[in-house]
């Protein structure tokens, strides 16, 4: 069995890909309840010892209005911390599988980005994970960088776990119009970079995303069908659309269309990809459909 370290378990993706790998790998982990991970000499010795083959970095300050309001803090965990883990493990021979993000670019391409485009990130999120990201590829060390995008997953909340909270207390939902990418299925990364594993390739840097794209408000719309479908008991499926302007709750600069190209991944490795709707579909009637008729039963 292949020993992977996933660090960042207690997170959206992290905890997901713990989930999905148990029974298939050695799998070790590690959260913030072990240790912080800007307490660098510890991580670099964790990461020179420990026998695991594969090291899976799905940590990260995520928040973007958090990077805004402390870029050091930014900095120090998706730029610093990953180029320890990056040259730790080129030392010791391991590979390192980081992510990273749609919000490298500006948004401004009126098509799918591919991995050849030039990044220009609009905020401190997107530039500190870009300069992480380039210290993953600078180290030689065969890693792989995957910037994924939407993220939905067991670990933490995301959009349609907000989107149907909202619709169960209130017939009132907004989404924004004017902001477009792809929602992507925490368990489908966990098969894909599974696919990855097992084949051992060279690293390198690739698009990762479910198929198709759409608006935040289509997103809302989708999420809620498939809510009223798995007999969620929402007080709408028609979401006001908004702009993100007047949206007024997000300070951080965001990138309108960061929809994902991602031949490179699904012409390379031996995995199918499928529709948000359907990675989403299956999300809500498995995992949401679950905490919510947890909460109605208390
Ligand atoms: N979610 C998305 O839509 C999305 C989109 C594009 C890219 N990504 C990338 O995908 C990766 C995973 O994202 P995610 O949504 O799963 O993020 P997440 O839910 O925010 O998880 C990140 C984890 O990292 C931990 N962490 C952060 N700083 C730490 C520190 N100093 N010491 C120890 N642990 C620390 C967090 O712990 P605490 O919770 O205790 O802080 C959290 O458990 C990230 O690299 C992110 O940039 C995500």
């Amino acid at each position: 069995m292949k020993r992977v370290l996933v660090i960042g378990s207690k997170g959206r993706l992290g905890a997901t890909l713990v989930a999905a790998w148990a029974g298939k790998y050695s799998v070790a982990s590690i959260s913030r309840g072990d240790f912080d991970l800007l307490r660098f000499d510890v991580l670099e010795k964790l990461l020179l010892e420990t026998d695991a083959e594969w090291v899976v970095n799905a940590s990260g300050l995520t928040s973007l209005e958090a990077c805004e309001e402390d870029p050091q803090l930014a900095y120090l965990t998706n730029k610093e911390a990953v180029g320890i883990m990056a040259s730790a493990c080129k030392k010791t021979g391991k590979r390192l599988i980081h992510f990273s993000t749609d919000y490298v670019f500006d948004g401004e391409k009126g098509a799918a980005y591919g991995e050849e485009d030039p990044a220009f990130p609009l905020g401190t999120y997107g530039k500190s994970k870009l300069e992480g990201e380039r210290l993953v590829l600078a180290s030689e060390g065969k890693h792989f960088v995957f910037r994924v995008s939407w993220v939905f997953g067991i670990g933490r909340p995301a959009f349609p776990d907000a989107v149907i909270r909202n619709a169960l207390e209130s017939e009132n939902v907004r989404a924004v119009t004017d902001k477009w990418s792809s929602p992507t299925s925490a368990e489908d990364i966990a098969g894909w970079v599974s696919a990855v594993i097992e084949k051992n390739g060279t690293g390198g840097l690739y698009h990762l995303s479910n198929s198709g794209a759409c608006s935040w408000l289509e997103y809302a719309e989708c999420t809620l069908e498939s809510a009223k479908r798995a007999g969620i008991p929402v007080k709408t499926t028609a979401p006001q659309g908004i702009s993100l302007s007047e949206l007024g709750t997000l300070s951080a600069p965001r990138p309108k269309n960061s929809v994902l190209a991602t031949d490179k991944f699904f012409s390379g490795f031996p995995v199918r990809n499928r529709s948000w709707q359907d990675a989403l579909d299956e999300y809500v009637v498995k995992h949401v459909k679950r905490a919510v008729s947890k909460i109605t039963a208390r």
